[in-house]
């Protein structure tokens, strides 16, 4: 059993972002899987956390330039729930650095959970924004 199951249901019927999100979680499973290897290399382990940091940043900003490019009315709340994930993120990478050799389950649970929710809830906004305007499909949505 792994930490998170992707279910279509958290699909914002926006291809490339749902391809974020999986990513994003994907992530999250192999670093719950290393926490519980007996002899886990923690370069890899920081490899895995360095790339979900730069996944998500990368994640926010193309989903802050499509939704820009919309127009969509949401994106100011997308922009600050966007930043509080970015302060927590560079908290943990700090305390990870800081000789941790494994993430704490709570930290795990903070992203997995924070992001399901924001999926479901802010995303999900947009996703209904685009649904309902098909004429956005053209040109805004990679
Ligand atoms: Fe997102
Ligand atoms: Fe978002």
């Amino acid at each position: 059993m792994g930490f998170f199951k992707w279910k279509d249901q958290f699909s914002v019927h926006v291809q490339e972002m749902d391809h974020h999100h999986k990513k994003f979680f994907a992530l999250l499973n192999k670093m719950y899987d290393y926490n519980k290897m007996e002899d886990g290399d923690p370069e890899f382990l920081n490899g895995l956390f360095r790339e979900l940091s730069a996944y998500v940043l990368v994640h926010f900003q193309e989903e802050e330039k499509l939704l820009a490019r919309a127009g969509f009315d949401g994106l100011e709340n997308q922009k600050i729930q966007h930043q509080y994930f970015r302060d927590h993120l560079v908290k943990f990478r700090a305390q990870h650095f800081n000789g941790q050799d494994r993430i704490p389950a709570n930290v795990l649970h903070f992203m997995r959970d924070w992001f399901l929710d924001h999926v479901l809830e802010a995303d999900g906004q947009y996703g209904k924004y685009f649904a309902d305007r098909p004429f956005l499909k053209m040109g805004y949505i990679p």
